[in-house]
């Protein structure tokens, strides 16, 4: 394993315990790569109004992309859970609007430290970003 993806999925897995889970109790920890080096951390946020929640992946990019970061190498993701916890349709769409599909990583991990590699490809096939809105013919 290269040694970035250890301290990646380490920092995942603690950032759980920041996640403010009080109405689902469902715990999950990010941690996102820059190309820079630097790691950002997300835990997922809740709210009353629940569709006011944001994930612990979008929580990190938006931690990274505020911080100036525009490049990223691979995204770590830890549930409390037995299997893996693989992120939901709206944080692939905004891993998208940053990553290379291809080469972007995607490291799952579950309650007993297996890890599952995936592409942002794998995930999020036949995929609409801001090349298809350059599709768009002239009004
Ligand atoms: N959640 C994440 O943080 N990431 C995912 O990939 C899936 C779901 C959060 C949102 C909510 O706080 C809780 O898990 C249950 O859906």
């Amino acid at each position: 394993m290269e040694d970035w993806k250890e301290p990646l999925l380490n920092a995942a897995r603690d950032q759980r315990a920041f996640a403010y889970v009080p109405y689902s109790h469902f715990r999950v920890g990010a941690a996102l790569l820059a190309k820079s080096g630097v790691i950002y951390r997300g835990s997922n946020v809740e709210n009353a109004s629940f569709g006011a929640t944001n994930c612990a992946e979008r929580s990190a990019f938006f931690a990274a992309v505020s911080a100036g970061e525009r490049a990223f190498t691979a995204i770590a993701i830890a549930g409390d859970t037995k299997e893996f916890l693989p992120p939901c349709g709206i944080c692939r769409q905004v891993m998208l609007e940053f990553c290379d599909p291809d080469t972007f990583l995607v490291l799952l991990t579950n309650q007993s430290g297996e890890v599952r590699t995936l592409t942002l490809a794998e995930l999020l096939p036949y995929s609409f970003g801001k090349g298809d809105l350059a599709c768009a013919s002239a009004t």
